[in-house]
């Protein structure tokens, strides 16, 4: 079914890790069909400039500072978002990151602490933020990133964001058939590696990186506009029918 034309126009959409790579791409991608954008960052002078990148293209972006480990902030960013907008049409969860890389059995109570609050619990707290006004509404699209490295376990690097990754897929399985009926669509999508700062973030060395882009048939890294024209066509009303799983893009490869 083909999108309708100017599906976004007027349409709001509040971006978790909107400041820098996937989140930052996907901003300027529905910017540019229309939309009104919330950008939601720990970073707030990297969400500041996403807003102000909108403005300056003529469309509305607000920057929210928001720690999503923080119910009490997210709360917060989606009304405001709703205050500023009127309604919140669509959610993307990007807000995540791997922290560091280390072997298994170095991985301590702190590492899987931070991963899980920021990659999952912040991922629960946006969805149980924005759904209430999405149920009222009858509508809403939610996209979360989960990753290849939930089918690969992350061995020997990162099997604590394999298993937050892992956990943000299934809750979006759950999120997704538990309100299918009710207009709500919920869907994630597990990207190979993208270039953006998210592997430095983590400190992941050359050699790594090297051997992930090895790893993919394609012989590169994805770039993040790439991910964001998939969330645009997810949350159009291109595709209804499509709900609770991830999505693939990953090169024909995986991350490790
Ligand atoms: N880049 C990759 O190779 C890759 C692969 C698979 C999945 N992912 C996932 O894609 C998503 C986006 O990553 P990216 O590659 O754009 O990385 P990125 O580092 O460019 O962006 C992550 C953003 O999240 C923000 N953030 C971090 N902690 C936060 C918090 N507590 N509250 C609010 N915002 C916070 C950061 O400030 C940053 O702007 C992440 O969920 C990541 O796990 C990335």
């Amino acid at each position: 079914m083909p999108k309708t034309p100017d599906y976004f126009v007027g349409k709001t959409i509040v971006i978790t890790g909107a400041a820098s790579g996937i989140g930052r791409a996907t901003a300027l991608i529905f910017a540019r069909e229309g939309a009104n954008v919330a950008c939601a960052d720990l970073d707030a002078d990297g969400a500041r400039r996403t807003a102000e990148t909108i403005a300056q293209q003529g469309r509305k972006g607000l920057a929210l500072p928001t720690d999503v480990t923080q119910r009490a902030q997210v709360n917060d960013a989606v009304a405001r978002a709703i205050e500023t907008f009127g309604t919140v049409d669509f959610l993307f969860n990007s807000a995540g990151a791997a922290f560091r890389r280390c072997k298994f059995l170095e991985i301590d109570d702190d590492l899987l602490d931070r991963t899980f609050d920021l990659n999952v619990k912040g991922t629960f707290h946006a969805m149980q933020a924005v759904l209430p006004h999405m149920l009222a509404n009858g509508h809403g699209v939610i996209v979360n990133v989960a990753s290849m490295s939930h089918k690969r376990g992350g061995p020997g690097a990162s099997v604590h964001y394999a298993a937050a990754k892992g956990a943000v897929l299934t809750m979006t399985l759950g999120v997704a058939r538990e309100f299918a009926d009710r207009g709500i669509r919920c869907l994630s999508i597990s990207p190979g590696p993208v270039n953006t700062p998210f592997a430095r973030a983590a400190d992941t060395s050359p050699e790594l990186v090297q051997k992930f882009i090895a790893d993919v048939p394609m012989k590169r890294m994805a770039e993040p506009e790439e991910i964001g024209e998939l969330v645009l066509f997810t949350c159009s009303d291109a595709c209804p029918y499509m709900t609770a799983d991830t999505v693939y893009v990953n090169g024909g490869g995986g991350w490790r």
